[in-house]
């Protein structure tokens, strides 16, 4: 059976990242492996950040393991929150300052094109790749929606039918979610090799 570690401790992606994983596989996240704490994450773009997270748990656990790392960048906004979309609104973390800020900032605008993106770390003993997930779309002049987490209250994906991430049920975010084609590009490379 594959044995992988997850990095996150988010439920929420948790949950999406275990719905689109291989039936049967043993999944740990880091706190299960015994990590206890943050995971280093001081890089300046997502990528540095899944690399890593993912090297930290190789270092320490040995199990194959697998980070991710994801944010929203908003074209009136020069890219904000991006890398920094946990903390946008100060350390709290808090996803209600933190969309009520974005909005703020973008009263008035007219282009409110904006990418989810998540960058996938995957480092085993052949070493470590990473892979990528994006979906476009634009945010909202007020927050609709009561699933998900995060940014999903003023995010309009633009295949989608004009609800917002958090007006979708969890399995229609996922079908066409950043991180679930992270996921499928991660699969997809497994396959390969
Ligand atoms: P992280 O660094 O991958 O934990 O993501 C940083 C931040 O991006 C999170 O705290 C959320 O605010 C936001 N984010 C990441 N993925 C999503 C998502 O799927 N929906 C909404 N917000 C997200």
């Amino acid at each position: 059976m594959n044995k992988i570690i997850l990095a996150t401790q988010n439920a929420h992606k948790l949950e999406e990242l275990r719905s689109v994983l291989p039936k049967g596989w043993e999944v740990l996240t880091a706190f299960d492996a015994g990590i206890r704490g943050e995971l280093p994450e001081t890089g300046s773009t997502l990528e540095e950040n899944a690399f890593q997270k993912a090297m930290y748990l190789w270092n320490h656990c040995g199990i194959p393991s697998l980070a991710d790392d994801s944010g929203l960048q908003v074209a009136g906004l020069s890219g904000a929150p991006g890398v920094n979309s946990a903390m946008y609104a100060g350390p709290e973390r808090s996803d209600q300052a933190n969309r009520s800020l974005l909005l703020a900032n973008l009263a008035g605008a007219v282009d409110r094109a904006a990418t989810f993106r998540t960058v996938l770390a995957w480092a085993t003993l052949e070493g470590i790749q990473l892979y990528e997930g994006v979906v476009h779309g634009q945010i909202t002049h007020d927050e609709r929606g009561e699933y998900g987490f995060g940014y999903d209250r003023i995010f309009v994906p633009n295949e989608g039918d004009g609800r917002t991430f958090a007006e979708m049920l969890p399995e229609e975010k996922v079908a066409m979610s950043h991180r679930s084609r992270a996921v499928r590009a991660w699969l997809t490379g497994l396959e390969r090799s």
